[in-house]
């Protein structure tokens, strides 16, 4: 039994402390926001924070996040910078497929806390680890720069 601190709640959860987060929180917890695409740390489908930096839940053991905070993307809605985030996505109808978007999105929620007023160069920079197979990143850029306002 591994306890987990998830958006704000402890969590127990019942799986060997080398299972990757992203399969503790989709396969124990049901929380399926966040999204399997490759399994290694190529794609940032799977991005969450831990203590506030995104990582690579594909690729992080829950034995190595006991006493850290997660923060998945169920918990952008009630968060100030998510939930400005999440607006800017619709308004600049972001997502095409839809399946890398919460990665990005937590992505770019990571990115603004930590840069307010984010240039090209940040943006590409900070997101260059999430890859969008059709090809969203005008869109995505466009949405940081609006939620930055
Ligand atoms: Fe984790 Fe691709 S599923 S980086």
């Amino acid at each position: 039994m591994v306890t987990l601190n998830i958006n704000g709640r402890d969590l127990q959860v019942d799986a060997d402390p080398a299972t990757p987060i992203l399969w503790a929180l989709r396969d124990n917890l049901d929380m399926t926001g966040t999204k399997f695409g490759c399994g290694a740390a190529l794609c940032g489908a799977c991005t969450v924070h831990l203590d506030g930096n995104p990582i690579r839940a594909c690729v992080t053991p829950i034995g190595s996040a006991q006493g850290m905070k997660i923060t998945t993307i169920e918990a952008m809605e009630s968060d100030k910078v998510g939930k400005a985030v999440q607006d800017a996505w619709v308004k600049h109808d972001v997502p095409q497929c839809g399946y890398c978007q919460s990665g990005q999105v937590m992505s770019a929620v990571a990115l603004l806390r930590t840069n307010k007023r984010p240039n090209d160069a940040d943006i590409d920079n900070a997101m260059s680890g999430n890859i969008c197979r059709c090809g969203t990143y005008q869109r995505i850029r466009a949405a940081i720069k609006d939620a930055a306002q």
